[in-house]
């Protein structure tokens, strides 16, 4: 089965397809919309607050076509009664053709799609992978940037800690030659070793050099919900905030990504500058799901 469950699963070849079929996907959005999903039924498993990834999905599905079943709110889940993940997967995999899920618990994406009938996509689990947002902030970059071809200087900035997003992404970029990467956040929320190589340049302060220098600036924010201890929250809260200074300060094609929610990390003022490229990022989220959601359907 076509599971999406960690960013370790995709070669080269699988993100050159998914891209192209992603391009694909944008001209059927703009022609109105296809029909090669009639008939089939996405179930929407939102067990952590969502707005983008769950409302994308559904919009994939709907795009092509499709009909969507959705679980947005635990507390009108049978989960608060206690059900075991691996019971509610059997059944909603009994109801729909592909699941897109979205769990507290890392590691549980890949539970339910041991136990799930039908193809389990991972819209994040906890402080581990979120796989599809890393292939839509591949298609990102893969838009702006020649990567692959030129030299590529990426820089994540924020909480890489708990920020599954850039977890997933800085996996997936490894498939590409000439991109260099580098991490950016105070020691206790610094990019766990597990997704760490060596030649990884760390840091601990966002320099003026780290600005100048980056093509692509990956912003996160401060995942409040995932601190066991909120005096290390507040005093890391307000590590990084970009402000049109600081961004001004970046190369005029460089490119500013955030996968969104911001909390006060990036100013407002920022969003006009060229750099800015986080909301059509999170918009190229619905392209790039409905490429996932017809390899999961195998159409
Ligand atoms: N980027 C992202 O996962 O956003 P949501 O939490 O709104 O889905």
């Amino acid at each position: 089965m076509h599971h999406v469950l960690t960013a370790d699963q995709f070669s080269r070849a699988d993100l050159d397809r998914i891209m192209q079929r992603s391009t694909e996907m944008e001209t059927i959005i703009k022609q109105g919309g296809s029909k090669i999903c009639d008939g089939k039924i996405l179930g929407a498993l939102f067990y952590e607050p969502s707005t983008r990834t769950r409302l994308s999905f559904e919009t994939a599905m709907l795009r092509l076509g499709g009909n969507v079943i959705s679980e947005s709110d635990v507390t009108f889940s049978s989960q608060s009664k206690g059900e075991v993940i691996e019971d509610t997967i059997r059944i909603v995999g009994g109801y729909s053709d592909v699941i897109a899920i979205r769990t507290k618990v890392k590691g549980e994406a890949k539970i339910a799609a041991h136990y799930s009938p039908v193809p389990v996509l991972n819209g994040g689990d906890g402080s581990g992978e979120h796989p599809t947002q890393s292939l839509l902030d591949l298609y990102t970059i893969v838009k702006h940037h020649k990567i692959g071809e030129e030299k590529l200087n990426v820089a994540f900035v924020g909480d890489l800690k708990y920020g599954r997003t850039v977890h997933s992404l800085a996996k997936i970029l490894r498939n590409y030659d000439g991109v260099s990467l580098q991490f950016v956040a105070p020691e206790v929320i610094q990019m766990p070793d597990e997704y760490l190589n060596q030649g990884d340049a760390i840091h601990n302060t966002l320099s003026d050099e780290i600005l100048q220098t980056a093509d692509v600036i990956y912003d996160t924010r401060m995942q409040k919900e995932r601190f066991e201890d909120i005096e290390q929250f507040n005093n890391v809260k307000n590590a990084f905030i970009f402000t049109r200074d600081m961004v001004s300060k970046m190369k005029p094609d460089a490119t500013l990504m955030h996968p969104l929610p911001r909390v006060n990390e990036i100013m407002q003022r920022v969003d006009a500058m060229p750099q800015a490229r986080y909301f059509e990022q999170a918009l190229n989220g619905v392209p790039v799901r409905m490429s996932l959601i017809a390899e999961a359907l195998e159409i």
